[in-house]
């Protein structure tokens, strides 16, 4: 295993001040965005859209990683420089998508297992020959009556340990990403106690399979109370939650967490983020960082709407996020800087 590679991968991707940028929707989750705006779900549209990303000006100022979809590491720019070359010449370090998606869980019904693992070596040893130096694998948790299941919990944390271990075999830096959902009307605490299950389990998993925790990225939801739960908890709340929590069940030797957002809008995202690093940043072993995609693209999506016309203000407000989310990072968001475009 080429341990010191994996350790410097993971160190570029959460330093500084930066974060990665999550651009790695399936055709379907990437259409169905497009569907909800009127743009047309063709493949040019998705490699417009990823065009218009990845050409932002400055984004490396903010951005260190960015996960790619496998259509997307494909494709090119209109002039035909692929985006891999754009992203690399940008100072940003490009990253693979390598989960087959989540699927119903046999047994297990409201229960998905994300799938993948057959034939994953031999994709890893390709995208990596394509510029990608880091993966992601996401594994989705419900909360219910009656959920999450042990079964779903054990069966999820074992399939992301097997990816986390290919990956580091192939020398790509995985990141670990067991996602709480936010779907339901469970409370903060509710979310707490099962994310804390979730995360214990998957490190078990992560040291049986033998997986070196010095060369990976956890990529963990936000604690929260559900969507739609009577009980909204505060900012403060939230960051105090999910910083609890982390310290319980992550190891220090973790180089970096990055949160998911996980469908949180954008503001409120960035807010939490912020409370975390402002309240505890100095007490923590870990980084605290940011891997979202809707906090960050959908603003830009919106302007956007498919038009070329729109491009530089789509890019404008994507760098936007991309930069309250880097002051988020060490506790400088505030209302100024998101007035500030
Ligand atoms: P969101 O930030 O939109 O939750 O996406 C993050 C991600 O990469 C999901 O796998």
């Amino acid at each position: 295993m080429n341990t010191q590679k994996l350790v410097d991968t993971a160190r570029i991707l959460v330093a500084g001040n930066k974060g990665l940028l999550a651009m790695d929707e399936s055709n379907p989750t990437c259409n169905k965005r497009f569907a909800r705006l009127g743009i047309p779900q063709t493949e040019e549209a998705r490699r417009a859209y990823r065009e218009l990303i990845v050409t932002t000006p400055n984004l490396g100022e903010y951005i260190s990683g960015t996960i790619l979809y496998d259509e997307t590491i494909r494709q090119q720019k209109k002039d035909g420089t692929p985006f891999v070359k754009v992203i690399a010449d940008a100072g940003i370090v490009p990253g693979i998508k390598v989960d087959m998606g989540a699927k119903d869980m046999a047994g297990h019904p409201g229960e998905k297992i994300t799938e993948g693992l057959d034939g994953l070596r031999d994709r890893l040893a390709e995208y990596s020959t394509m510029g990608a130096r880091f993966a992601k694998w996401r594994a989705v948790i419900a909360l219910g009556d009656g959920l999450p299941s042990r079964g779903c919990i054990e069966a999820n944390a074992h399939a992301l340990a097997r990816y986390a271990a290919l990956c580091q075999e192939a020398a790509l830096v995985p990141i670990v990403e067991p996602e709480v959902l936010m779907e339901g009307e469970h409370t903060l605490e509710q979310c707490r106690a099962v994310t804390e299950v979730v995360l214990r389990t998957v490190f078990n998993q992560l040291y049986t399979q033998r997986v070196m925790l010095e060369g990976l990225i956890l990529k963990p939801n936000m604690v929260l109370p559900g969507l739609t739960s009577p009980r909204q908890n505060t900012v403060d709340e939230v960051a105090d939650a999910t910083v609890r929590c982390l310290l319980r069940v992550v190891p220090a030797s973790v180089p970096g967490v990055a949160f998911l957002s996980g469908g949180q809008a954008a503001e409120l995202a960035s807010a939490r983020l912020n409370a975390m690093n402002l309240r505890f940043k100095s007490r923590l072993p870990w980084p605290l960082a940011f891997s979202f995609a809707r906090a960050i693209q959908q603003p830009a999506l919106e302007i956007w709407q498919g038009h070329d016309i729109n491009v530089k203000a789509a890019q404008r407000a994507l760098l936007h996020r991309a930069k309250c989310n880097t002051a988020a990072r060490c506790g400088r968001y505030d209302a100024a800087i998101e007035k500030d475009r």
